[in-house]
């Protein structure tokens, strides 16, 4: 039986009806740039998150760059970044004029290593940003207090409902990023993005840059772009937004389940389960597991129509396009050893018991017969 990565027309299936209607909403409107959806969304997106403002954007990519515009980040100044994360991650402090500073990642939830941040902290480092990776909040309390004045960032791109010490991602730094990516927890269709914050000054000046830095009519005090939510996504997002918390729940059952099913395939000492870490609200975006023979093992689940991927199999830090900041393979060792060795397996909500037996049992038979 093939098991898709990723279907989402299970999650559309029961939602069909009501994003009809929201879509034609918002073509009776015919008011498709920002407006009252996008506004409606941003309530309430900040209430399910806890935050004072949340403000829509054209893609968490761009939620992340105009987050750094907010802060000033320029030419000349560096932000500190993991190594082990989406491209998106470090591009925008490259295409800010910064520099980014790679950080290797802890080897239990693959975040940034907050025991490393000190040295790589200095005069010119005007953010740090942590990644919420694969669903899991990254150790914020040991990384704000490495970080002192210097400004959190949070990417959490991947992990909508994901909590440090009962606080929602995306509240607990000066700002957070999120996106709305179709795969994410909570998914648009097409590109979406959102940056959160308490301060009402930030929030200001986040709107201001999502329309090319217009404080009033056709007054630029400020260079920002267009950068903005359209309000059919913002449409969709409403309906969507309600049934996330059910959706993570799926995704943490799922994940509980693979842990009983490898549990009794007598895989314990073969593949190493994801870390849900307390106090860290594990919200699954993606199960990834760590294997021998990774790149063998994938061939043969795509061989059975097993969906799986690799986020990530080459560090940030070892990219060409980064080769002029001087990093070498064995810098970052931690990261580079998890690029050759992690696998995602299917784990969204809607997956039958059925399918993940299937996974685990594809897993079994190829360390049974190979191993
Ligand atoms: C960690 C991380 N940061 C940033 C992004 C960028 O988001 P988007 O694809 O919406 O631009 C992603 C998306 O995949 C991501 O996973």
């Amino acid at each position: 039986m093939p098991v898709p990565l990723l279907d989402l027309t299970r999650q559309y299936a029961p939602l069909h009806g009501d994003i009809q209607e929201a879509i034609g909403r918002v073509c009776t409107s015919q008011r498709f740039i920002l407006g009252a959806e996008v506004e409606a969304f941003e309530r309430e997106a900040a209430a399910a998150l806890g935050v004072r403002h949340a403000i829509g954007m054209s893609s968490g990519t761009d939620a992340l760059l105009v987050a750094l515009m907010a802060l000033g980040v320029g030419s000349g100044d560096e932000v500190v970044v993991p190594t082990f994360t989406f491209f998106a991650t470090a591009g925008v402090v490259s295409r800010l004029g910064a520099r980014p500073v790679f950080v290797d990642v802890d080897p239990v939830d693959y975040c940034i290593d907050p025991g490393q941040l000190a040295a790589r902290l200095g005069p010119r480092t005007k953010a740090v940003m942590p990644v919420h990776l694969f669903g899991q909040s990254a150790d914020l309390g040991a990384i704000r207090d490495a970080c002192g004045a210097v400004p959190v960032l949070e990417d959490c791109a991947q992990s909508w409902g994901a909590s440090f010490a009962g606080t929602l991602v995306g509240g607990i730094g000066v700002m957070g990023a999120f996106s709305f990516f179709p795969s994410k927890n909570l998914g648009c269709f097409g590109d979406g993005g959102m940056v959160t914050t308490h301060d009402d000054e930030l929030a200001r000046l986040l709107k201001e840059l999502r329309v090319h830095g217009q404080s009033g009519v056709y007054l630029h005090p400020r260079i920002g772009g267009n950068f903005r939510l359209d309000a059919l996504q913002a449409a969709i997002l409403r309906v969507k937004l309600p049934h996330v918390a059910a959706w993570v729940e799926g995704r943490r059952a799922n994940a509980r389940r693979y842990a009983q099913l490898f549990h009794d395939a007598g895989l314990d000492e073969i593949v190493g389960l994801p870390a849900a870490v307390p106090g860290r609200g594990h919200t699954f975006n993606q199960y990834v597991v760590r294997v021998p023979r990774r790149d063998e093992l994938r061939a043969s689940l795509a061989e059975r129509g097993i969906g799986q991927a690799v986020y990530y199999p080459l560090p940030l830090h070892l990219q060409p396009c980064f080769a002029e900041l001087g990093y070498r393979e064995g810098d970052l060792p931690v990261a580079e050893q998890a690029s050759r060795e992690v696998l995602a397996l299917p784990v969204f909500p809607e997956l039958t018991l059925a399918e993940l037996e299937e996974v685990v049992a594809a897993i079994a038979e190829f360390y049974g017969s190979e191993g």
